[in-house]
């Protein structure tokens, strides 16, 4: 006998369009497998009405609704709470059509559910290029990089995905569906509504196609490895890159020792073509869309300076693209490389770039003080200031006293970003992970406009119930 609801949504999205709950499980589990959940079941519709039906038939039955992307996000707020018994994932893998690329605005009409590896592809088909790297590219949809504002290796060059998004159709709680999905730049006709839904995590409506501003794809590309003694070395040689190179610098990550022992550890097919595990290891990469600019002369005045001065003792120079995809694969299998570790505790930060060496420094002494049986691995996005700052036990047998001590582990990250003036949440959002963070660390009137927000578009607060704001009768207003 087919359950009712089960029934309701078949007949709407047809069999291929409604998994129910027992072939559920895998969009139940998030990434970092930290809070698995048993959806009701998982609708999977192909087009935009589809998922506006699907909204309309959640509220009819009073059912919360999380959309889903690649599902790889790191805050809780892609799978629904392991405590909603009336959960349903909406994934958007099936709305996944581009629609249109115009060569000469330099843009495109996507739907949510196309993955941005595969729309890295198209683009380069025309030698357009979206400006938007991150390691998770090949599982990570369109709706869910806007959803997050997904920041990435460009950020600090190109902007945040929020920067990349001209026009956004979006289907609201109510079920209506806002058709803003327009390519202009300049469009200033009242509130930036784009920008509402983009950071929103599914909680303010479900994202179904959007226009996204594109750049040239590079004619030339320089990718460097480079060994630096400290932190500080590797934000001088980034200093100096800005100064000789300017924006065809386009991408500025660092390695800690840490983290490179995780990839040796437990991706070992990944190969660090250095000689050495220095303290730091620096992956920069320049880029021209011009095949007349005189690229190599500014890396190597760059290369030069920085082993002149000192501030790197060792390096490489991609050879050929496949030397500079390993190069970035090095870089790319830490998360994963962190994740085979075992447990961890995930610190998704930034702070002013001045004070970011200082603020590393400072808060691994006291975590190390706090926990000495620990892996303290600092990381990330060099020339924006994002560090991830993640934390795992030495061994599995440091497990439950490291579980044990993760609040105070997490608190001397957070005070310390709030005594460095920095960000509890870089690039990754808040989710269901931060929510009580947010609460303690930013201002009253912050939290309760962000609740206002929620409670005016989502009155009934079942859209991705819990992320970004608790529900009101889980928490009283934001104390302070
Ligand atoms: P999901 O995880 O499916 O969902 C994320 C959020 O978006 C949820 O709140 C969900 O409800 C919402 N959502 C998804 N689709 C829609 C939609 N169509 N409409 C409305 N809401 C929607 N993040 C960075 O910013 N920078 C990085 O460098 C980075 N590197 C990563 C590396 C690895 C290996 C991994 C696993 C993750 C990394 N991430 C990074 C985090 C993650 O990839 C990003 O947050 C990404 O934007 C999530 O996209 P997704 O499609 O997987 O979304
Ligand atoms: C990345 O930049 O690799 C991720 O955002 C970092 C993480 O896994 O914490
Ligand atoms: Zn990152």
């Amino acid at each position: 006998m087919t359950h009712p609801i089960d029934q309701a949504f078949l007949s709407l999205l047809g069999a291929n369009g409604w998994l129910t709950s027992d072939d559920a499980a895998q969009y139940g589990e998030d990434w970092l497998k930290k809070e698995p959940s048993k959806p009701l079941g998982v609708a999977r519709p192909g087009t935009t009405e589809a998922v506006a039906g699907v909204v309309r038939l959640c509220a009819e039955h009073n059912l919360s609704l999380t959309p889903q992307g690649g599902n790889t996000g790191l805050v809780l707020a892609s799978t629904p709470r392991q405590t909603d018994a009336r959960a349903v994932v909406l994934s958007l893998e099936r709305l996944n059509d581009i629609r249109s690329i115009d060569v000469v605005g330099q843009t495109v009409s996507v739907e949510a559910g196309v993955v941005l590896n595969s729309l890295q592809e198209a683009c380069a088909q025309h030698q357009l290029t979206l400006p938007m790297h991150l390691g998770s590219g090949g599982s990570a949809q369109i709706g869910g990089l806007i959803s997050t504002n997904a920041g990435g290796t460009h950020a600090f060059r190109d902007g945040m995905m929020a920067d990349l998004v001209f026009g956004l159709e979006v289907v609201l709680p109510s079920g209506d569906v806002w058709r803003g999905n327009r390519a202009m730049l300049k469009d200033n006709a009242g509130y930036p509504l784009r920008r509402l839904f983009c950071g929103a995590e599914g909680t303010l409506g479900v994202i179904t196609a959007a226009t996204l501003k594109l750049k040239p794809r590079p004619h030339q590309t320089e990718t460097l490895l480079l060994a630096c003694p400290t932190l500080e070395s590797a934000q001088h040689i980034v200093s100096h890159g800005r100064r000789i190179a300017g924006a065809l610098l386009s991408a500025a990550e660092f390695m800690d020792e840490t983290g490179l022992y995780l990839v040796a550890s437990h991706c070992s097919h990944v190969a660090n073509p250095l000689e050495k595990v220095a303290k730091i290891t620096l992956l920069l990469e320049f880029e021209s869309p011009s095949s007349q600019i005189p690229l190599d002369d500014a890396v190597q005045n760059i290369v030069t300076s920085a082993l002149e001065n000192d501030w790197a003792t060792d390096g490489v120079q991609a050879s050929s693209e496949q030397q500079r995809n390993d190069l970035w694969e090095l870089r790319e299998s830490i998360t994963e490389s962190q994740r085979r570790h075992g447990v961890q505790l995930k610190h998704d930060v930034s702070v002013p770039l001045q004070a970011l060496s200082e603020f590393i420094s400072v808060t691994t002494e006291r975590l190390q003080e706090a926990f000495p049986a620990q892996l303290i691995n600092p990381f990330g996005h060099l020339a924006d200031g994002n560090v991830h700052f993640n934390l795992s036990p030495a061994s599995t047998q440091d497990e439950t006293e490291f579980l044990a001590a993760a609040d105070q582990l997490n608190a001397i990250v957070y005070d310390a970003v709030v005594e460095f003036n920095g960000s509890i949440a870089a690039e990754h959002g808040l989710g269901r992970s931060k929510v009580t963070l947010a609460d303690r660390s930013r201002d009253r009137c912050e939290r309760l406009l962000m609740k206002t927000l929620k409670n005016s578009i989502d009155p009934r607060g079942t859209m991705n119930p819990g992320v970004i704001v608790a529900t009101t009768d889980e928490v009283p207003d934001v104390p302070g």
